[in-house]
């Protein structure tokens, strides 16, 4: 019986310390107050729910038509069960606006110091920008360090999720928002935490994901030096299949298959029909025309979808997808 007792009483520290079958570590600083108040909100309801159950079947049965039960006459008024039912949800209510309120401005508002991320969503991924001009498509954080992601998107609303740190904050055209979040645990290299967009954003929007690697301190600003400066090392070709990688992959095969863009297969040097008719042959001119305004010659049979990689790419990555493309025959 004891064991029982204990058993039940550790449930909300297990819940709130490790996460659970159904909800991930708690891994950001703001995480455990937002999981209070879930619990709590998740407790209250449980608890009335029951309460409100059980007197009802209780009544029910009780006071059920039966022979030889007769008719009790019910009071139309009383002053002290209407202030109870008054008083009482009304101090529950505003506790729980007091709770949530205050975890969401933590949320919201983080100290002066912050390192600042920009963040861009766009059909169908996701740009991290670091200070140094660094674009990754996985976010990369120091731990313990407050971050702000200054985030707003190329097309449609999107929605930055990160259920680890119990952060979500919709991208928006046009204007900028914020989040921020505190890493409070360094992810082992093979097991990043999971970003997911959250907001329905057209045809590949269950496939808009990247993923959070948090680093000790110090091995992020190696890591951010070093991942800035990596393609330089690499001959063009190679530098390219990497940003290929990061930026292409998701809509163009190297294997002649069509995605949602035509493959890069044998396509350099080729001549290509465009949807206005015309015929295009396919040099450095025309990539780099289709990687900074793609929607003005697109090839025929396909929809115009591509997003505009100006201000993502640079003139370095474009140069080395050319010469990457240039090999696929
Ligand atoms: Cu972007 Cu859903």
């Amino acid at each position: 019986m004891s064991n029982l007792l204990s058993l039940v009483q550790s449930v909300p520290a297990v819940l709130l310390a490790d996460g659970s079958f159904w909800l991930p570590p708690p891994d950001s600083a703001t995480a455990p107050e937002v999981d209070f108040v879930f619990y709590m909100i998740l407790g209250i309801s449980a608890f009335f729910f029951a309460l409100v159950t059980a007197a009802m079947v209780y009544f029910a049965i009780v006071y059920r038509r039966r022979p030889g039960h007769r008719e009790e006459k019910t009071a139309t008024s009383s002053m002290v069960l209407e202030l109870t039912w008054t008083i009482i949800p009304v101090l529950i209510v505003a506790y729980i606006f007091y709770a949530g309120f205050s975890a969401y401005m933590q949320m919201q508002s983080g100290p002066q110091n912050s390192y600042e991320i920009l963040v861009k969503a766009q059909k169908w991924d996701w740009f991290f920008t670091y200070p140094n001009g660094y674009v990754s498509s996985d976010l990369h954080l120091p731990v313990d360090q407050p971050i702000k992601l200054i985030m707003s998107s190329e097309d449609v609303i999107h929605s930055l999720y990160i259920p680890a740190f119990r952060v979500k904050m919709d991208c928006v055209p046009g204007r900028y928002t914020y989040a921020w979040l505190r890493a409070t645990e360094v992810t082992p290299p093979d097991e990043p935490y999971g970003l997911f967009c959250t907001e329905y954003c057209g045809d590949s929007h269950f496939n808009m994901l990247a993923n959070v690697v948090v680093h000790k301190a110090g091995d992020f600003d190696a890591w951010l030096e070093n991942a800035a400066n990596y393609l330089k090392d690499l001959p063009p070709a190679e530098a390219g299949a990497v940003v290929f990688g990061q930026r292409c992959a998701q809509c163009h095969s190297i294997d002649g298959t069509a995605k949602t863009g035509p493959t890069f297969q044998g396509s350099f040097g080729a001549d290509h029909k465009m949807r206005d008719g015309s015929t295009v042959k396919v040099d450095e001119n025309y990539i780099r025309e289709s990687i900074m305004a793609p929607g003005d010659k697109v090839r025929d049979g396909y929809q115009a979808v591509m997003p505009t990689f100006k201000g993502i790419l640079s003139d370095a990555e474009i140069g080395y997808l050319i010469e990457y493309i240039k090999t696929l025959k």
